[in-house]
């Protein structure tokens, strides 16, 4: 075990189960956060929401593979783990959990999760490996760190859908808390990958959440939909996004479209669009 900035920084299961095992022992509960580190203050948001629902917080931190298809930005992604220690040192958590990819997924592993009901569609369509990593590293992280109750961000809305399902799905004795969507003063929702945007690139993010609001709004009073994701997807491309994979409303609860192109049960408008290499992704409730 390490400390950085008196947040202890444990990378093996072994140190893990020791420190909540010491935790349980004194009948603390505890928390979790799972993150691919590059904190910022959504992930910030997450901890804080945990800790005040649990007496321990762990956040962990470690950039998945499994949810990474080859092309993608794995190699890339944005990896400062003594800069999110000292971050989630000062937010209330209480352990840093950073395995090695080996002691995740040592030599001969071969297990893996498949999924339907929320993760088809809209990012399964797009990225089919993504939910299938997430179930799996999630659920390896539950059971290593055994967690009360376990904090998602509405960001990766499908995700928490995916999540809550597979926890229910398997049995897995943890509660599942959302979070709302921390933006910045434009409406930008935080994210890591914001970090690869220039400043042009940020000015034209900023116009997403605009689009989605007169959307979320349109969807609200009525208009049918295949009007409404037409105008959406026009508007962005409109902005300057070079390419939109989808905007979509669906059902908020399990993600399912409105057979009849109206919006007559609690929804969710969701959209995933490229500047440049970067992919955002964002969501509304409607
Ligand atoms: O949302 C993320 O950062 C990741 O998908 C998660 C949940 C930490 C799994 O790797």
């Amino acid at each position: 075990m390490t400390e950085t900035a008196s947040l202890p920084v444990v990378r093996s299961v072994a140190d893990l189960r020791a420190a909540v095992r010491d935790w349980k022992r004194q009948g603390l509960t505890v928390g979790m956060v799972p993150t691919m580190g590059a904190l910022h203050e959504g992930h910030l948001t997450l901890v804080r929401k945990a800790a005040r629902r649990a007496d321990r917080v762990v956040a962990s931190n470690f950039v998945n593979p499994t949810q990474f298809a080859a092309h993608e930005d794995l190699g890339a992604y944005p990896r400062r783990q003594e800069e999110d220690a000292r971050l989630l040192a000062a937010t209330g958590c209480h352990l840093m959990f950073a395995p090695a990819a080996e002691a995740m997924y040592p030599e001969g592993f071969a297990t893996s999760i498949a999924m339907t009901g929320p993760a088809l569609g809209l990012e399964g369509d797009f990225r089919p490996q993504m939910f299938g990593g997430v179930a799996l590293v999630v659920t390896k992280l539950f059971n290593q760190v055994q967690p009360d109750i376990a904090v998602f961000g509405e960001k990766d809305y499908q995700q928490l859908m995916v999540v809550r399902r597979f926890v229910r799905d398997l049995d897995l004795p943890v509660e599942i808390i959302g979070a709302p969507t921390q933006r910045d003063e434009a409406g930008l929702a935080l994210s890591s990958r914001n970090a690869y945007l220039s400043e042009a690139d940020l000015e034209t993010a900023r116009k997403l959440n605009l689009i989605l609001r007169q959307a979320a709004d349109a969807a609200a009073s009525g208009r049918p939909l295949p009007g409404i994701e037409r105008d959406a997807y026009a508007a962005l491309l409109k902005a300057g996004f070079e390419r939109v994979d989808y905007v979509a409303v669906r059902h908020a609860e399990d993600l399912s479209p409105f057979p009849n192109g109206i919006v007559d049960a609690p929804a969710r408008i969701l959209v995933a669009a490229w500047l440049g290499k970067t992919r955002l992704i964002d969501n509304m409730a409607i």
